[in-house]
Protein backbone atom coordinates (compact mmCIF):
# COMPACT_ATOMS: atom_id res chain seq x y z
CA UNK A 1 0.00 0.00 0.00
CA UNK A 2 1.24 3.50 -0.96
CA UNK A 3 0.15 5.70 2.33
CA UNK A 4 -1.60 8.93 1.34
CA UNK A 5 1.10 10.22 4.45
CA UNK A 6 4.03 9.15 6.08
CA UNK A 7 6.19 11.09 8.97
CA UNK A 8 9.74 11.54 8.36
CA UNK A 9 12.01 10.24 10.94
CA UNK A 10 15.49 10.48 11.34
CA UNK A 11 18.38 9.31 13.78
CA UNK A 12 18.36 12.97 15.05
CA UNK A 13 15.03 12.50 15.80
CA UNK A 14 15.56 9.28 18.16
CA UNK A 15 18.52 10.69 19.86
CA UNK A 16 16.92 13.56 20.70
CA UNK A 17 13.51 11.80 22.28
CA UNK A 18 15.78 9.64 23.82
CA UNK A 19 17.58 12.29 25.63
CA UNK A 20 14.32 13.35 27.07
CA UNK A 21 13.27 9.66 28.50
CA UNK A 22 16.82 9.62 29.87
CA UNK A 23 15.77 12.93 31.72
CA UNK A 24 13.58 14.04 34.54
CA UNK A 25 11.38 15.79 32.44
CA UNK A 26 8.65 14.87 30.78
CA UNK A 27 6.83 18.10 30.48
CA UNK A 28 7.64 21.64 30.24
CA UNK A 29 11.33 21.41 29.50
CA UNK A 30 14.04 22.54 27.82
CA UNK A 31 12.66 21.08 24.62
CA UNK A 32 9.44 23.10 24.79
CA UNK A 33 11.19 26.75 25.01
CA UNK A 34 13.78 25.59 22.35
CA UNK A 35 10.78 24.29 20.04
CA UNK A 36 9.13 27.54 20.54
CA UNK A 37 12.01 29.88 19.77
CA UNK A 38 12.59 28.09 16.62
CA UNK A 39 9.30 28.30 15.35
CA UNK A 40 9.35 32.53 16.34
CA UNK A 41 12.56 32.36 13.68
CA UNK A 42 10.64 30.70 10.99
CA UNK A 43 7.14 32.53 11.70
CA UNK A 44 9.12 35.80 12.28
CA UNK A 45 6.78 36.33 15.08
CA UNK A 46 7.84 38.02 18.37
CA UNK A 47 6.25 34.52 20.63
CA UNK A 48 5.62 31.07 19.98
CA UNK A 49 3.30 29.35 22.48
CA UNK A 50 3.63 25.29 21.86
CA UNK A 51 0.24 23.11 22.86
CA UNK A 52 -1.13 19.71 22.74
CA UNK A 53 -2.80 20.27 19.04
CA UNK A 54 -3.95 22.97 15.83
CA UNK A 55 -7.68 22.37 17.48
CA UNK A 56 -6.46 23.56 20.98
CA UNK A 57 -4.12 26.49 19.70
CA UNK A 58 -6.65 28.31 17.19
CA UNK A 59 -9.28 27.87 20.49
CA UNK A 60 -6.60 29.57 22.88
CA UNK A 61 -6.53 32.49 20.22
CA UNK A 62 -10.01 33.03 19.87
CA UNK A 63 -10.69 32.83 23.80
CA UNK A 64 -7.69 35.65 24.34
CA UNK A 65 -9.27 37.48 21.84
CA UNK A 66 -12.24 37.48 24.38
CA UNK A 67 -14.86 35.79 21.77
CA UNK A 68 -18.27 34.68 23.15
CA UNK A 69 -21.56 33.67 22.64
CA UNK A 70 -23.85 35.58 20.34
CA UNK A 71 -20.61 36.28 18.43
CA UNK A 72 -19.72 35.17 14.65
CA UNK A 73 -16.67 34.43 12.81
CA UNK A 74 -16.44 34.06 9.50
CA UNK A 75 -14.65 31.33 8.06
CA UNK A 76 -14.11 29.07 4.69
CA UNK A 77 -16.31 25.87 4.48
CA UNK A 78 -13.28 24.17 2.25
CA UNK A 79 -10.94 23.11 5.75
CA UNK A 80 -10.79 21.12 8.10
CA UNK A 81 -13.70 20.96 10.88
CA UNK A 82 -11.70 22.54 13.86
CA UNK A 83 -11.27 25.39 12.14
CA UNK A 84 -15.11 26.38 12.13
CA UNK A 85 -15.41 24.14 15.58
CA UNK A 86 -13.16 26.15 17.77
CA UNK A 87 -15.95 29.16 17.44
CA UNK A 88 -18.56 26.42 18.60
CA UNK A 89 -16.59 25.65 21.45
CA UNK A 90 -17.35 29.29 22.80
CA UNK A 91 -21.10 29.35 22.04
CA UNK A 92 -20.02 31.72 18.74
CA UNK A 93 -21.37 31.05 15.45
CA UNK A 94 -19.51 30.01 12.49
CA UNK A 95 -20.52 32.02 9.10
CA UNK A 96 -19.13 30.16 5.85
CA UNK A 97 -17.56 32.13 3.12
CA UNK A 98 -17.28 30.44 -0.03
CA UNK A 99 -13.45 30.08 -1.62
CA UNK A 100 -11.69 30.48 -5.16
CA UNK A 101 -12.00 28.01 -7.53
CA UNK A 102 -8.32 27.95 -8.27
CA UNK A 103 -6.62 28.51 -4.99
CA UNK A 104 -9.07 26.76 -2.72
CA UNK A 105 -8.82 29.93 -0.60
CA UNK A 106 -11.40 32.21 0.65
CA UNK A 107 -12.44 34.59 -2.04
CA UNK A 108 -12.03 38.23 -1.10
CA UNK A 109 -15.02 38.93 -3.50
CA UNK A 110 -17.18 36.33 -1.72
CA UNK A 111 -16.05 37.86 1.93
CA UNK A 112 -16.92 41.61 0.85
CA UNK A 113 -20.25 39.88 -0.85
CA UNK A 114 -20.75 38.43 2.37
CA UNK A 115 -19.95 41.39 5.12
CA UNK A 116 -22.37 43.62 2.80
CA UNK A 117 -25.42 41.27 3.13
CA UNK A 118 -24.92 40.86 6.99
CA UNK A 119 -24.92 44.91 6.99
CA UNK A 120 -27.86 45.22 4.87
CA UNK A 121 -29.50 42.34 7.18
CA UNK A 122 -29.97 39.78 5.07
CA UNK A 123 -28.19 37.21 6.45
CA UNK A 124 -29.98 35.09 8.69
CA UNK A 125 -28.78 31.83 10.73
CA UNK A 126 -30.84 29.58 12.89
CA UNK A 127 -34.04 31.90 12.02
CA UNK A 128 -32.09 34.81 13.50
CA UNK A 129 -30.80 37.75 11.60
CA UNK A 130 -27.08 38.73 11.92
CA UNK A 131 -25.87 41.93 13.31
CA UNK A 132 -23.07 42.59 11.48
CA UNK A 133 -21.56 44.71 15.09
CA UNK A 134 -21.49 40.71 16.39
CA UNK A 135 -19.61 39.64 13.65
CA UNK A 136 -16.04 40.18 15.14
CA UNK A 137 -13.49 37.35 13.88
CA UNK A 138 -12.34 36.35 10.54
CA UNK A 139 -10.21 33.13 10.17
CA UNK A 140 -8.94 32.52 7.03
CA UNK A 141 -7.23 29.18 6.20
CA UNK A 142 -4.11 28.56 4.09
CA UNK A 143 -5.33 25.54 2.39
CA UNK A 144 -3.46 22.76 1.70
CA UNK A 145 -0.12 25.21 2.17
CA UNK A 146 -1.01 27.65 0.20
CA UNK A 147 -1.39 31.34 1.42
CA UNK A 148 -4.57 33.35 1.26
CA UNK A 149 -4.26 36.57 -0.93
CA UNK A 150 -3.39 38.76 2.31
CA UNK A 151 -3.44 42.04 0.53
CA UNK A 152 -6.65 41.20 -0.93
CA UNK A 153 -8.67 40.65 2.40
CA UNK A 154 -6.67 43.00 4.14
CA UNK A 155 -8.75 46.42 3.58
CA UNK A 156 -12.13 43.95 3.73
CA UNK A 157 -10.91 43.10 7.42
CA UNK A 158 -9.83 46.86 8.50
CA UNK A 159 -12.94 48.35 6.44
CA UNK A 160 -15.03 46.20 9.14
CA UNK A 161 -13.28 46.20 12.23
CA UNK A 162 -12.92 42.10 12.41
CA UNK A 163 -10.18 40.46 14.32
CA UNK A 164 -8.54 38.25 12.15
CA UNK A 165 -6.77 35.04 13.10
CA UNK A 166 -4.65 32.96 10.80
CA UNK A 167 -5.18 28.93 10.27
CA UNK A 168 -2.09 27.99 8.97
CA UNK A 169 -1.97 24.76 10.55
CA UNK A 170 -1.44 23.52 7.31
CA UNK A 171 1.52 26.00 6.00
CA UNK A 172 4.18 25.72 7.87
CA UNK A 173 7.08 27.23 5.88
CA UNK A 174 4.74 28.91 3.29
CA UNK A 175 5.24 32.35 2.56
CA UNK A 176 3.12 34.94 0.73
CA UNK A 177 4.90 37.40 -1.05
CA UNK A 178 8.43 36.65 1.20
CA UNK A 179 6.73 37.00 4.41
CA UNK A 180 5.75 34.07 6.42
CA UNK A 181 2.33 32.38 6.57
CA UNK A 182 1.12 32.45 10.64
CA UNK A 183 2.26 36.17 11.00
CA UNK A 184 -0.82 37.80 9.05
CA UNK A 185 -3.65 39.32 11.72
CA UNK A 186 -3.69 38.87 15.68
CA UNK A 187 -1.85 35.41 15.64
CA UNK A 188 -1.70 32.36 13.59
CA UNK A 189 -1.75 28.93 13.93
CA UNK A 190 0.63 25.46 12.94
CA UNK A 191 -0.23 21.90 13.67
CA UNK A 192 2.08 19.15 13.70
CA UNK A 193 -0.23 15.48 13.59
CA UNK A 194 1.97 13.45 11.75
CA UNK A 195 0.43 14.13 8.06
CA UNK A 196 2.04 17.75 8.51
CA UNK A 197 5.05 19.08 7.13
CA UNK A 198 6.55 18.22 10.72
CA UNK A 199 5.44 16.65 13.33
CA UNK A 200 4.83 16.21 17.30
CA UNK A 201 2.84 13.44 17.36
CA UNK A 202 -0.36 15.48 17.92
CA UNK A 203 0.72 19.43 18.52
CA UNK A 204 0.22 22.74 18.03
CA UNK A 205 1.52 26.00 18.04
CA UNK A 206 0.02 29.44 18.48
CA UNK A 207 2.38 32.59 16.83
CA UNK A 208 2.04 36.10 17.35
CA UNK A 209 3.35 39.64 18.02
CA UNK A 210 0.60 40.76 20.48
CA UNK A 211 2.45 40.36 23.89
CA UNK A 212 -1.11 39.91 25.73
CA UNK A 213 -2.38 37.21 23.35
CA UNK A 214 0.95 35.44 23.99
CA UNK A 215 0.35 35.88 27.77
CA UNK A 216 -3.21 34.71 27.94
CA UNK A 217 -2.47 31.80 26.02
CA UNK A 218 0.34 31.00 28.09
CA UNK A 219 -1.53 30.74 31.41
CA UNK A 220 -4.51 29.46 29.38
CA UNK A 221 -2.80 26.07 27.93
CA UNK A 222 -1.46 25.71 31.99
CA UNK A 223 -4.47 25.24 33.98
CA UNK A 224 -4.78 29.51 34.26
CA UNK A 225 -2.07 29.43 36.25
CA UNK A 226 -0.48 33.17 36.81
CA UNK A 227 2.57 34.47 34.88
CA UNK A 228 4.51 32.80 38.54
CA UNK A 229 3.38 29.75 36.78
CA UNK A 230 2.94 28.90 40.92
CA UNK A 231 1.45 25.48 41.00
CA UNK A 232 -1.71 26.14 42.78
CA UNK A 233 -2.50 29.50 41.90
CA UNK A 234 -5.26 29.87 39.20
CA UNK A 235 -6.06 33.45 37.83
CA UNK A 236 -8.33 32.29 34.85
CA UNK A 237 -10.02 29.71 33.94
CA UNK A 238 -7.54 27.09 31.69
CA UNK A 239 -7.20 23.95 30.28
CA UNK A 240 -4.72 21.39 30.24
CA UNK A 241 -3.33 21.89 26.38
CA UNK A 242 0.26 21.53 27.51
CA UNK A 243 2.36 19.58 25.01
CA UNK A 244 4.39 16.94 27.08
CA UNK A 245 8.54 17.16 26.52
CA UNK A 246 8.98 14.01 24.56
CA UNK A 247 6.61 15.43 21.75
CA UNK A 248 8.43 19.08 21.57
CA UNK A 249 11.58 17.04 21.81
CA UNK A 250 10.32 15.29 18.21
CA UNK A 251 9.05 18.85 17.38
CA UNK A 252 12.42 20.63 17.65
CA UNK A 253 14.61 17.52 15.95
CA UNK A 254 12.31 17.94 12.85
CA UNK A 255 13.50 21.37 12.62
CA UNK A 256 16.15 20.91 12.49
CA UNK A 257 16.32 19.52 8.97
CA UNK A 258 13.16 21.64 7.93
CA UNK A 259 14.45 23.35 4.86
CA UNK A 260 15.37 19.89 3.70
CA UNK A 261 12.41 18.75 4.39
CA UNK A 262 9.71 21.43 2.49
CA UNK A 263 12.79 21.06 -0.47
CA UNK A 264 12.07 17.76 -0.69
CA UNK A 265 8.52 18.09 -0.25
CA UNK A 266 8.88 20.83 -3.07
CA UNK A 267 10.04 18.53 -5.76
CA UNK A 268 7.60 15.45 -5.14
CA UNK A 269 4.92 18.10 -5.70
CA UNK A 270 6.85 19.15 -9.08
CA UNK A 271 7.51 15.90 -10.12
CA UNK A 272 3.55 15.02 -9.56
CA UNK A 273 2.63 18.49 -11.67
CA UNK A 274 4.92 17.46 -14.05
CA UNK A 275 3.86 13.93 -14.62
CA UNK A 276 0.22 14.83 -14.37
CA UNK A 277 0.82 17.65 -16.83
CA UNK A 278 0.40 15.29 -19.85
CA UNK A 279 -3.24 14.47 -18.72
CA UNK A 280 -6.18 16.55 -19.74
CA UNK A 281 -8.57 15.46 -17.39
CA UNK A 282 -7.06 15.94 -14.32
CA UNK A 283 -5.98 19.53 -12.78
CA UNK A 284 -2.75 19.59 -10.47
CA UNK A 285 -2.57 22.52 -7.92
CA UNK A 286 -2.76 26.06 -8.69
CA UNK A 287 0.26 28.13 -7.71
CA UNK A 288 -0.76 31.59 -7.46
CA UNK A 289 2.25 33.82 -7.89
CA UNK A 290 2.12 35.88 -4.64
CA UNK A 291 3.28 32.09 -2.82
CA UNK A 292 6.84 32.70 -2.99
CA UNK A 293 6.90 29.89 -1.09
CA UNK A 294 5.03 26.97 -0.45
CA UNK A 295 5.47 24.34 3.03
CA UNK A 296 3.31 21.29 0.75
CA UNK A 297 1.29 20.02 3.00
CA UNK A 298 -1.14 17.32 0.90
CA UNK A 299 -0.86 17.34 -2.81
CA UNK A 300 -4.90 17.76 -4.05
CA UNK A 301 -5.39 17.20 -7.38
CA UNK A 302 -8.81 18.27 -9.04
CA UNK A 303 -10.46 15.77 -11.76
CA UNK A 304 -12.70 16.62 -14.66
CA UNK A 305 -16.54 16.91 -13.23
CA UNK A 306 -17.79 14.03 -15.57
CA UNK A 307 -15.28 11.65 -13.99
CA UNK A 308 -16.66 10.18 -10.82
CA UNK A 309 -14.16 10.63 -8.47
CA UNK A 310 -15.64 8.35 -5.26
CA UNK A 311 -15.14 5.06 -7.98
CA UNK A 312 -11.78 6.91 -8.49
CA UNK A 313 -11.45 6.61 -4.80
CA UNK A 314 -12.47 2.64 -4.20
CA UNK A 315 -10.63 1.74 -7.14
CA UNK A 316 -7.44 3.58 -5.96
CA UNK A 317 -8.28 2.03 -2.39
CA UNK A 318 -8.27 -1.44 -3.50
CA UNK A 319 -5.18 -1.46 -6.00
CA UNK A 320 -3.08 -0.47 -3.59
CA UNK A 321 -2.58 3.44 -3.44
CA UNK A 322 -4.38 5.27 -0.46
CA UNK A 323 -6.03 8.34 -1.73
CA UNK A 324 -8.59 10.93 -0.05
CA UNK A 325 -11.04 13.23 -0.38
CA UNK A 326 -10.14 16.61 0.35
CA UNK A 327 -12.19 18.38 2.18
CA UNK A 328 -15.21 17.27 2.95
CA UNK A 329 -17.17 20.87 3.60
CA UNK A 330 -17.87 22.19 7.01
CA UNK A 331 -20.85 23.64 6.38
CA UNK A 332 -22.07 19.40 5.26
CA UNK A 333 -20.88 17.66 8.11
CA UNK A 334 -24.35 15.82 9.77
CA UNK A 335 -23.81 17.95 13.15
CA UNK A 336 -23.71 21.28 11.21
CA UNK A 337 -26.75 20.36 9.04
CA UNK A 338 -28.31 19.03 12.16
CA UNK A 339 -27.31 21.99 14.04
CA UNK A 340 -28.00 24.68 11.44
CA UNK A 341 -30.05 23.23 9.02
CA UNK A 342 -27.51 23.72 6.37
CA UNK A 343 -28.43 22.52 2.77
CA UNK A 344 -26.11 21.84 -0.49
CA UNK A 345 -26.17 25.04 -2.47
CA UNK A 346 -25.31 27.56 0.10
CA UNK A 347 -21.64 27.41 -1.09
CA UNK A 348 -21.89 26.67 -4.90
CA UNK A 349 -17.59 26.88 -5.02
CA UNK A 350 -16.83 25.01 -2.02
CA UNK A 351 -19.40 22.23 -2.68
CA UNK A 352 -18.65 21.82 -6.57
CA UNK A 353 -14.54 22.07 -6.25
CA UNK A 354 -15.13 19.10 -2.93
CA UNK A 355 -16.71 16.39 -5.24
CA UNK A 356 -13.85 16.40 -8.23
CA UNK A 357 -10.65 17.59 -5.45
CA UNK A 358 -8.61 13.96 -4.44
CA UNK A 359 -5.45 14.10 -1.97
CA UNK A 360 -2.95 11.55 -3.51
CA UNK A 361 0.15 10.06 -1.75
CA UNK A 362 2.55 12.65 -0.42
CA UNK A 363 5.58 12.48 1.86
CA UNK A 364 8.96 13.76 2.48
CA UNK A 365 10.51 10.62 1.31
CA UNK A 366 8.25 10.12 -1.98
CA UNK A 367 10.17 8.03 -4.68
CA UNK A 368 9.75 8.81 -8.22
CA UNK A 369 9.22 5.25 -8.83
CA UNK A 370 5.98 5.53 -5.74
CA UNK A 371 5.15 8.84 -8.03
CA UNK A 372 5.04 6.94 -11.10
CA UNK A 373 2.98 3.90 -9.75
CA UNK A 374 0.31 6.44 -8.57
CA UNK A 375 -0.11 7.86 -11.64
CA UNK A 376 -0.39 4.79 -13.62
CA UNK A 377 -2.79 4.18 -10.97
CA UNK A 378 -4.86 6.97 -11.02
CA UNK A 379 -4.80 6.55 -14.89
CA UNK A 380 -6.09 3.01 -14.84
CA UNK A 381 -8.86 4.28 -12.90
CA UNK A 382 -9.90 7.45 -14.78
CA UNK A 383 -9.82 4.31 -17.86
CA UNK A 384 -11.55 1.71 -16.02
CA UNK A 385 -14.52 3.45 -13.74
CA UNK A 386 -13.99 7.49 -14.17
C1 LIG B 1 -6.79 23.72 8.53
C2 LIG B 1 -6.65 23.00 9.84
N1 LIG B 1 -7.06 23.61 10.95
C3 LIG B 1 -6.96 23.02 12.16
C4 LIG B 1 -6.41 21.76 12.30
C5 LIG B 1 -6.40 21.13 13.65
O1 LIG B 1 -5.17 20.63 14.04
P1 LIG B 1 -5.09 19.38 15.03
O2 LIG B 1 -5.54 18.17 14.29
O3 LIG B 1 -3.64 19.35 15.42
O4 LIG B 1 -5.95 19.69 16.20
C6 LIG B 1 -5.96 21.08 11.16
C7 LIG B 1 -5.37 19.75 11.28
O5 LIG B 1 -5.37 18.90 10.46
C8 LIG B 1 -6.10 21.70 9.90
O6 LIG B 1 -5.72 21.08 8.77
Amino acid sequence: MIPLSKPYITQTEIDTVIDVLKSDRLSMGKYTELFEKEISKIAKTKYSIVVNSGTSALHLILKSLGIQQGDYMIVPSFTFVASANVALFEKATPIFVDIDPKTYNVDPNALEDLLKKIEQGRMHISGQRVRIDKVRFFMPVDVFGQPVDYDAVEPIVCKWNLKMIEDSCEALGSEYKGKPCGSFGEAGAFAFYPNKQITTGEGGIIVTDNEEIARMCKSMRNQGRGEDEAWLNHVRLGYNYRIDELSAALGYAQLTHLEDILYKRDNVAKRYSQMLSEYDWVEPPYIANYATKIGWFVYVIKLDEKINRDRIIDYMSSHGVQVRNYFSPVHLQPFYKQLFGYTEGMLPVTEKISKSTLAIPFYTTMTIQEQQTVVEILKEAVERVG
